[in-house]
Order: C-alpha cells, then sequence, then structure tokens
C-alpha cells in the first residue's frame, strides 16, 4: 500500500507533500469522522459498519477500523486508509485528497514545491553515479584495487553500483558542468562545494556506495577512504530534499526481495557488512547508515517484514545502537532479535573468516528481546555475590515488569532458574513495585497517545467528551471513583464539575482559562477529535465496561502470580482460596464483557 502511495505522489500534478506531512495527516485525522460525514456508521463491536457507498448493496458490509484506521468493504473488496476513501468518495487525486482533509481539520500543509524539479535531482545523482562507476570499471584505480583486496566480486560489486572518485579536485565537477547540469543543483545535493568562486568535489580518493532508495532513486552517495591517512573513513552525501538519513537504509533496494523470501531481514551496520553478508548468500540483509535506528526506518522495515534480527559491532557503540533499536523495533510492533558476532569486529569480518554457514548458526541462536535485555542488565554485576544478585533482580524485575503477561511467565522462570533463586522472590518483587503502574505492559498504540496527550489515556478523553456532549454524566460519573486516573483529566474533571455545579452550564473558554497551555491544547484536542456522535449512552457504556475489565484483569494477574506462588510452596488450602477467587473474578469479566 504504501508502495503505491510513494506511486501516487510521483504522478500528481506540479507539487507533492513529503512523506512526513502526510504521515502527520493521517496522525491527525480519525478515519470514522471521516467516513462517518458521509455513511452512516453504526459500532460492531470494535469497528464501525455501514452500507458500502461504492457498491451497490442493502446490508452493510463496510466496515471501518477505528484502531486501524482503514476501511474494508467485505462486498466488493474497496480497501484503504482515510486518503483513499476521501479520494474515491469525492472522485478526487491523491494530492486533491489530501489537501481537502487537511483543510477540513484546519492542518496546515508543507507543499513540497521542491517536487516540481525534485526528478532533476534524481537525475543529477544518477549522472554521478555513473561517472563513479565508470570511473571504477573503464581502467585500474585505487579503488578498484581496494574493492579487491576486501574480497568483493565483480558481480557483487556491480550490483551495488560501486563506483571511484578520483583524486583530482574537479573531475565530478568538469563532468555534470559539461552535461549543462546546475552549479546550485551539485551543491545542494553536497556533491560539490564552492570556495571562494572555485568549485571543488565532495568526494575524492574514496570507494563510492551509491545509495538507492526502493523506488530505485539515487538519494545520496557514501564514500570510504581509501588512504588510512584519510578523514573521515566513511563520507556520506549531505542531508537534502532527497536524501534524509533517518528515511532509508542501505541495500534495502536490492535485498528486499529476499527479505520478503526469507520472511525476515538482518540489520547491519555498514556499507561493507550489507555487501559482504550479501555476496556470502545472505541476502535479506540492509544497513542503518551508522546512525542509530530511527522510528521511521522501522516502519520502513515493516512494510517488508516484522521479524528483525539487529546484527551490529561487537563493540560498546554497537551494543548501545542494538539496545536502542530493539525499543524502537518493539514499539513499531516488530518481533526482534539480536545478535553480535562472536569473532572479529563486525558481520563482514566474521563471515569471511567464518563462512554463511557459521553465520546462520548464530541467526539461529540470536537472543530475543527479552533475553537480550536481562542479559545486557547483568553488565556490572557479579552474581556470585549476594549484594550484586539482589540489584540485578531489581533491574531485571523492571525489564520483565515492561513484557506482556505472557513473556513475564516466562521470564520470571528464566530468571530464577538462572539466579537460582525462587520463583517467588520475583513475583514479590513484580508485585512490590507495582505502584509504578505506569511502568506495566501497555498495548503500544496506547502509549503513543499517552506521550502525545500528556498521558491522558483513551478512556478519559472519550469520557471528557462525553461530558461535555451532555452535562448529566457529570454526576454519573462519580458512582466510579478512580475511573479517571491521569492528573490532567482529573484538573479538567474538577474544572468541569465546579463550573457545571455553579451555573449549570458549561463554558468551554472558562474551563480553557483554568488551565496551563498545555492542558488547553488537550482539551481542545479532546473537543475537536473525539466523536461520540449522539451514542453517548453507549459510548459511556463502552468506557466503564473496558475499564473495569481493565481493572479485573489486573486482578486476575495478581491472583495468579499469588497462586503460583503458593503452588511452588505447596499450600493447599490457600491454592483452593485463590483458586475460587480466581473463577469469581473470572466470571465477573466475562459478564462484564458481555454487557452492562
Ligand atoms: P564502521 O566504522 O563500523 O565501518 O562504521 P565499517 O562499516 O565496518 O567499514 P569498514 O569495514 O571499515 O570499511 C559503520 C557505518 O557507519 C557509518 C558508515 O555508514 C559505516 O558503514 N560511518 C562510519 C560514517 O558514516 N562515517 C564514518 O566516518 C564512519
Ligand atoms: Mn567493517
Amino acid at each position: 500500500m504504501l508502495i503505491s502511495k510513494a506511486k501516487n505522489q510521483e504522478t500528481i500534478m506540479g507539487f507533492s507533500f513529503s512523506n512526513s506531512t502526510i504521515e502527520n495527516l493521517k496522525n491527525q485525522i480519525n478515519i470514522i469522522d471521516v467516513v462517518g460525514r458521509v455513511v452512516p456508521l453504526k459500532r460492531a463491536g470494535s469497528n464501525y459498519k455501514g452500507v458500502c457507498p461504492f457498491h451497490n448493496e442493502k446490508t452493510p458490509s463496510f466496515v471501518v477500523s477505528e484502531q486501524k484506521q482503514i476501511f474494508t468493504c467485505f462486498g466488493c473488496g474497496a480497501t484503504g486508509d482515510a486518503i483513499e476513501f476521501a479520494k474515491r468518495y469525492y472522485n478526487l487525486d491523491f494530492s486533491e485528497a489530501v489537501e481537502k482533509l487537511a483543510g477540513e481539520y484546519g492542518i496546515s500543509l508543507e507543499k513540497n514545491t521542491f517536487h516540481d524539479n525534485r526528478e532533476i535531482y534524481y537525475k543529477v545523482n544518477k549522472l554521478a553515479a555513473n561517472f563513479f562507476y565508470k570511473a571504477f570499471t573503464e581502467k585500474a584505480n585505487k579503488g578498484y584495487a581496494y574493492m579487491k583486496r576486501r574480497d568483493i566480486s565483480p558481480a557483487i560489486l556491480k550490483k551495488f553500483g560501486i563506483g571511484y572518485a578520483d583524486a583530482q579536485w574537479d573531475s565530478l565537477y568538469k563532468y555534470l558542468l559539461s552535461q549543462g547540469v546546475d552549479k546550485k543543483i551539485m551543491l545542494e545535493l553536497g556533491l560539490v562545494s564552492e570556495s571562494k568562486g572555485k568549485y571543488y568535489d565532495k568526494f575524492r580518493n574514496r570507494v563510492i556506495f551509491p545509495i538507492i532508495n526502493t523506488s530505485g532513486k539515487v538519494i545520496g552517495f557514501g564514500g570510504r577512504a581509501i588512504d588510512a591517512e584519510d578523514n573521515p573513513k566513511y563520507l556520506n552525501s549531505a542531508e537534502s530534499k532527497i536524501f534524509q538519513k533517518k528515511y532509508n537504509l542501505y541495500g534495502l533496494n536490492i535485498s528486499r526481495q529476499s527479505v520478503g523470501k526469507e520472511g525476515f531481514i538482518i540489520l547491519v551496520e555498514g556499507y561493507m557488512d550489507t555487501i559482504a553478508l550479501y555476496q556470502s548468500g545472505i541476502e535479506n540483509v540492509a544497513a542503518s547508515l551508522g546512525t542509530a535506528l530511527t522510528e521511521n526506518q522501522a516502519k520502513l522495515i515493516k512494510r517488508y517484514t516484522k521479524d528483525v534480527i539487529l546484527s551490529y559491532d561487537a563493540d560498546g557503540a554497537g551494543r548501545a545502537a542494538a539496545l536502542r533499536g530493539l525499543d524502537i523495533l518493539r514499539k513499531e510492533e516488530c518481533k526482534v532479535k539480536v545478535l553480535h558476532v562472536t569473532d572479529g569486529k563486525d558481520p563482514d569480518e566474521y563471515i569471511k573468516k567464518n563462512g554463511k554457514q557459521a553465520f546462520l548458526k548464530l541467526v539461529e541462536n540470536a537472543l530475543p528481546y527479552g533475553d537480550y535485555k536481562l542479559e545486557s542488565a547483568k553488565k556490572g554485576f557479579d552474581l556470585s555475590k549476594d549484594e550484586d544478585k539482589i540489584d540485578y533482580i531489581k533491574k531485571a524485575t523492571d525489564i520483565i515488569r515492561q513484557l506482556s503477561p505472557v513473556e513475564q511467565e516466562i521470564y520470571i522462570k528464566k530468571t530464577a532458574k538462572d539466579l537460582k533463586i525462587a520463583e517467588g522472590a520475583i513475583r514479590m518483587e513484580l508485585l512490590g513495585n507495582d505502584s509504578t503502574e505506569k511502568a506495566s505492559f501497555t498495548p503500544v498504540r496506547e502509549e503513543k497517545e499517552e506521550v502525545l496527550n500528556s498521558e491522558i489515556t483513551p478512556i478519559e478523553r472519550t469520557l471528557l467528551k462525553v461530558m461535555l456532549t451532555d452535562e448529566s454524566y457529570i454526576s454519573r460519573i462519580s458512582d466510579f471513583p478512580q475511573i479517571l486516573e491521569s492528573d490532567f483529566a482529573i484538573k479538567i474533571f474538577e474544572i468541569l464539575k465546579e463550573e457545571y455545579l455553579k451555573n449549570q452550564f458549561i463554558d468551554l473558554n472558562k474551563i480553557m482559562d483554568g488551565l496551563t497551555s498545555e492542558g488547553a491544547a488537550c482539551l481542545q484536542e479532546i473537543v475537536d477529535d473525539v466523536i461520540v456522535g449522539g451514542n453517548e449512552e453507549q459510548v459511556f457504556n463502552d468506557c466503564i465496561r473496558t475499564w473495569k475489565d481493565k481493572n479485573l484483569a489486573k486482578e486476575e494477574q495478581r491472583l495468579i502470580s499469588l497462586l503460583s506462588m503458593a503452588d511452588e510452596e505447596d499450600n493447599q488450602e490457600r491454592i483452593r482460596e485463590l483458586t475460587d477467587q480466581l473463577m469469581k473474578v473470572q466470571k465477573e469479566r466475562k459478564t462484564n464483557s458481555r454487557g452492562i
């Protein structure tokens, strides 16, 4: 889908919007609202349902998912996101649909006027890439000799389009000039620099690695020094409108087919790691270009696979990068494992010495998220000493607490075995610090919203909107003390209640006055974006039910922990007692989820 989006962007007339602008827009609009304006929708479980506007039907088979922010018609197969809906429904092209939605939501769009001549920038980079490639292949040169020394075969060099920038000061400059390229464009692409009216090539005496995006466009270059005394070791194109490191991965243009075939991707740090693994027959590989992995790169990976193996350098920097990468990928709901080579400093050195099969063994034994985090946390502790053991357990429980309930069970057992202590001790530690509620496992989506809206939860947002829409809910909510948890929601509610008790009327401006600017912005966002749509009663009940279920689930988890402790102690009486309680809670959960 994203690929077709990229295509859309290129075929539109005159201008386009950057990916981040589109992402930003999509983050701010709600498909339920976009569709709901023109298609009457009814809630059906966690989705909404209506009669499909794209084909003739009587029984509704048109489903809109708020969580996924997509629509799908099970009758005619129409499917897509909010932009796609606007495109089809109003018969617009991509940019018109984007503009319409942005206009309706009052979101300002940064128009990418650069796009008019974007193609020219790609063309110039392509010219440069060809120039470097010719210099590398047509006659003997230091670049080719260097890559030969590093054992890269001609076929692979060709596949990756490796080139050579000679040691002159202006070879590329002169060539591009002869091709009629504007100096300004050369400067903007970081191919040349200017000093006192003279122009110089940026890349000199280097092996050139063209960086090509998944649409096959040359977006930038990396140049490796050939002489040891040349600094920096790698020189990369400056960031430009067409080259943003954080949105790209080196090698993915070549490896993506294989990623699809293998079902996972191996992420490495460097250009040479990518090429060396690829040459050895491990083709599902890409590099994060030496910087810490970004959220955008994680999203890019997710287009192809959710299974990621981080294979960063064995040194401290590589380990730190792996820990950061793990969290970023996990936030994007990827399944991540980490491997560090056991011989040599990086995957390139390892595979050259040990070959493909040995590397695949490492892949097989790569550590999953929890194991890697727990292993890394051991650093600096001498676990033969009791004191260190205690400190480590604290750290380990902090890690375990972040995991899902099933993972928690697994890692409690593992850690207990590993440290030769009772599982109960770890469970106690986990329960003991239960006041740090927020750290406990939450689905990723919720976490993100929390950050955006200063920790106000989706339930709180909805409840506040319900109360703002219909004041009678202000008193009804007091039947459920503690349903509002975040400071923000509580503060807004207090002002709301006070206002209403005083005037029997809610003046939004007055409420805003009582809040910090951040709070006011948050409230405004709730007023604008949370949709209740005349269904206050149902929405209110849904909130209560969800909240109750959350509490019951917590209680259930607590009882399960206690039970497994009692089980360890073989305390039959306690086991019976806890089992009774657990059954009661589970029954209550069932009744609750069937509706109030
Ligand atoms: P490394 O220093 O690990 O280099 O940097 P490498 O990939 O092993 O390269 P060789 O084997 O020595 O040739 C990893 C990556 O960090 C970026 C590059 O993308 C490199 O591939 N890097 C490194 C830079 O951008 N600039 C530098 O000066 C060094
Ligand atoms: Mn290396």
